[in-house]
């Protein structure tokens, strides 16, 4: 048997659905795939948008979750790249190979977790070979299933989309957020000048250590002048975001330079409005998401390359505790990912 974390329908009055730990089978293995004795899994914020019925295309009493690092314990059929014993991560999606445009065909797409493709937050998880890759070695097992799905996000939106380089002044909005933090580590190593805004002075502090020069509070008023003090007075030439809401008009309006760029990978705080203004400064609005299989390896390449070590916020013991880790990300305290460790 497998203990799993699943999704469970509540009824509408109440404000979120709910979690159950249940016992399922132990998976069968199909052609090509390989059976994961998972060890640690962790949580995206899309975890709640799910329990909020905020999300397309939910299952109820699927298997909850997206990212998480296992060792292979049975094969059925030789890839040639694996063998018993390797310790893997997952693709966080399946059905887009490599594309950079999108999913090759959009209704065969699908995030992992409360959808039609069944999640990794189980003992035991039976993947495709061709899904799997080995985990960056230097990485623990709670920092390798911290990185795939937050990682890939900020592998695509950085550089597929942002076309961050060297040099240029990059704004990351909550950097808090367990994408934002990829986003700051990798605009860090390739030489951008990263800025970053945050609903906490400390969590600014943090980012400046990481290699941030400097950044603003979005809850105070006139932030965005304190940002531009922080750059000398430059604008922005990329901003990668995943909060959207009125901070991006501010964003649009004031801080990005003309004919910027602004990449925006979520709507935490709400939607926005593309106005006349906007359009007469040249600006750019590029909407991103998780990437391909293809940017998943280059992604993995970089991270190893540049020996960049997820930033982890909170570690909780055993699946029965995810529950308790959405409570912590509702609050909004994390400064990075929250994950869990599986026991057997
Ligand atoms: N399109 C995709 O494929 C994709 C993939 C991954 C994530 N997402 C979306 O991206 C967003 C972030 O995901 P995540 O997993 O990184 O979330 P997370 O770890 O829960 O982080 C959320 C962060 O958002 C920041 N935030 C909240 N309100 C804000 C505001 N008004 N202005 C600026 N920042 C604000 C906070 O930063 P501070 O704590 O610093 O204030 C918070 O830490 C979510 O909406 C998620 O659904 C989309």
């Amino acid at each position: 048997m497998s203990t799993a974390v699943t999704l469970k329908k509540t009824d509408a009055n109440i404000a979120l659905h709910d979690i159950k730990v249940v016992s399922l089978p132990r998976p069968v293995l199909k052609a090509n795939q390989a059976l994961l004795r998972i060890d640690a899994a962790a949580l995206n914020h899309r975890e709640l948008w799910i329990l909020k019925n905020m999300y397309p295309g939910i299952k109820f009493d699927s298997v909850l979750g997206a990212d998480a690092v296992g060792r292979i314990t049975e094969l059925n059929g030789e890839s040639g790249h694996f063998k018993v014993g390797d310790r893997v991560v997952v693709m966080p999606s399946q059905g887009w190979t490599s594309s950079l445009r999108g999913p090759e065909v959009e209704s065969e797409y699908f995030i992992r977790g409360g959808t039609e493709s069944p999640g990794i937050f189980t003992q035991l998880f039976a993947a495709d070979q061709a899904e799997i890759f080995k985990a960056p070695a230097y990485l623990t097992d709670i920092e390798a299933a911290a990185l795939p799905l937050a990682g890939l996000t900020a592998y695509r939106t950085v550089f597929t989309k942002g076309q961050v380089v060297k040099g240029q002044n990059v704004l990351i909005t909550g950097i808090g957020g367990g994408v934002a933090l990829f986003a700051l580590q990798y605009a860090v190593a390739v030489g951008a000048n990263v800025y970053v805004t945050s609903s906490d002075d400390s969590k600014i502090e943090r980012a400046i250590q990481l290699g941030a020069k400097g950044g603003a509070n979005y809850r105070k008023e006139n932030w965005e002048e304190q940002l531009l003090k922080a750059s000398n007075g430059q604008q922005i030439d990329v901003v990668i975001d995943g909060a959207s809401g009125p901070g991006a008009d501010t964003i649009l309006s004031k801080v990005l330079v003309l004919g910027g760029i602004f990449v925006t990978y979520g709507q935490t705080a709400g939607d926005f409005k593309f106005n006349i203004m906007h359009i007469l400064r040249n600006i750019e609005v590029r909407g991103s998401t998780m990437g391909s299989r293809a940017e998943f390896e280059k992604m993995l390449e970089f991270v190893e390359k540049h020996q960049i070590r997820p930033i982890v916020s909170q570690v909780f013991e055993g699946l029965e505790k995810v529950s308790e880790a959405v409570e912590c990300m509702k609050n909004g305290v994390q400064f990075g990912k929250m994950v869990v460790t599986v026991q057997h």
